[in-house]
């Protein structure tokens, strides 16, 4: 099989693009990136030698530039994970999110419509997408994979826009899809303008750690490498058509997650308790902020048999140990551009 998977240098791509070039040689896998500020091919060097793994550096955007790998290469599937990915940054320039998220999106349908015309059979476009199109929830319940979609940023919007697109082509032009809406994943790689890397590295360097409103916005977190097992599994057993929740059964207020973030890193720092809770700095709240992230897993646990591997407490060990153990990785992603970012989104 000719894989191509988009968005391959990113924090989740980075793992999938791992994981199906070390469990699957007789695959090849292709690895198409813009490299914007959160690709970063540091995340493979590990694999970026195998021989059945290959890389492009290019636009989804680029409608000409799509068709061509598609011409040349002829894909089996796709595992399209390519986005901007981050709320904060879509509040401030929701356009750019329309062109990836959207219009990245309908080029790779049209590419994949016209180059599986005439031989559908063993294709497939995968949609790797968020719980966020789902909306907020209240104290109670949970999103299913039958939640009315009710996006409130302009990053879930432009997901639950491009849903809606992969789900359309399969009615109107019969592509063969899938599509899963997963919750907050962290992890190793994880670029560090989301609240876990970005507080672990505020933590390392004793900057104030800028927890939004209140505090008592609730996520289900989910260690990245579950995402990627769940992605490998919905992409080779999800049925046609389908729609697959994934999440973490683990959901957390941030300020109770900060806090237990605090102390973990005293520890590691050997730094006296309570050194990083005193960093705690409650700022302006994030606008249309929603309340509570919840998944109910269950389709995928019950159709496909998937279940995280790993507790929270030996997640949240494993990315602390990566980051302290690659300081260069984190020095190098957070000079120029990220610099210029953080003093506005913070100043
Ligand atoms: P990320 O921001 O870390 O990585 C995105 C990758 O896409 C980067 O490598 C970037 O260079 C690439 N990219 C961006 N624009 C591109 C373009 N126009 N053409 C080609 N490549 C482009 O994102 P992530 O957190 O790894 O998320 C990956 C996917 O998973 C996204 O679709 C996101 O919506 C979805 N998702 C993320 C989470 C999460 O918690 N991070 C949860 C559920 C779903
Ligand atoms: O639910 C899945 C989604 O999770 C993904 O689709 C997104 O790509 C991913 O970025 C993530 O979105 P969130 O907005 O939930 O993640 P973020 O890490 O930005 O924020 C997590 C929570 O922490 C949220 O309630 C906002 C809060 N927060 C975040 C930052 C960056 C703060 O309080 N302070 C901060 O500085």
């Amino acid at each position: 099989m000719k894989i191509l998977v988009t968005g391959g240098a990113g924090f989740i791509g980075s793992h999938v693009v791992r994981r199906m070039v070390t469990t699957y040689s007789e695959y090849t896998i292709y690895n198409l990136d813009a490299l914007t500020y959160a690709g970063n091919l540091e995340n493979l060097k590990d694999i970026e030698k195998a021989a059945n793994y290959k890389f492009f550096k290019g636009d989804i955007v680029d409608e000409a530039f799509v068709f061509e790998i598609f011409k040349e290469y002829n894909f089996d599937g796709i595992i399209h994970l390519a986005a901007e990915s981050h709320v904060d940054r879509s509040i401030k320039d929701p356009l750019a999110f329309v062109k990836t998220n959207i219009i990245g999106t309908v080029n790779l349908l049209n590419a994949a419509k016209e180059f599986w015309k005439d031989d559908k059979k063993g294709k497939k476009f995968y949609h790797v997408s968020t719980d966020e199109v789902y909306g907020s929830l209240g104290a109670n319940g949970l999103f299913t994979e039958e939640t009315s979609y009710q996006p409130n940023s302009p990053y879930s919007a432009s997901k639950a826009s491009s849903d809606h697109f992969v789900r359309a082509y399969g009615e109107t032009y019969g592509l063969p899809y899938v599509i899963s809406n997963c919750s907050n994943n962290y992890g190793p790689n994880h670029f560090p303008e989301k609240l876990i890397p970005l507080f672990i590295n505020n933590i390392i360097e004793g900057k104030s750690l800028p927890v939004y409103g209140n505090g008592k916005y609730t996520r289900d977190w989910l260690f990245v490498e579950d995402h990627a097992a769940a992605i490998d599994l919905v992409f080779h057993k999800g049925k046609n058509r389908e729609t697959y929740n994934i999440g973490g059964f683990n959901e957390w207020q941030n300020i109770d997650l900060v806090k237990l973030l605090c102390k973990l890193m005293d520890n590691k720092l050997q730094r006296s308790l309570g050194t990083s809770e005193k960093l705690i700095a409650y700022v302006k709240d994030r606008p249309g902020h929603d309340l509570r992230y919840a998944i109910d897993a269950s389709k995928i646990s019950k159709e496909l048999g998937w279940k995280p591997s790993v507790t929270f407490e030996e997640g949240l060990e494993k990315t602390i140990n990566w980051f302290l153990e690659n300081k260069e990785w984190l020095l190098n992603v957070t000079s120029g551009e990220y610099q210029d970012y953080y003093n506005k989104m913070y100043s």
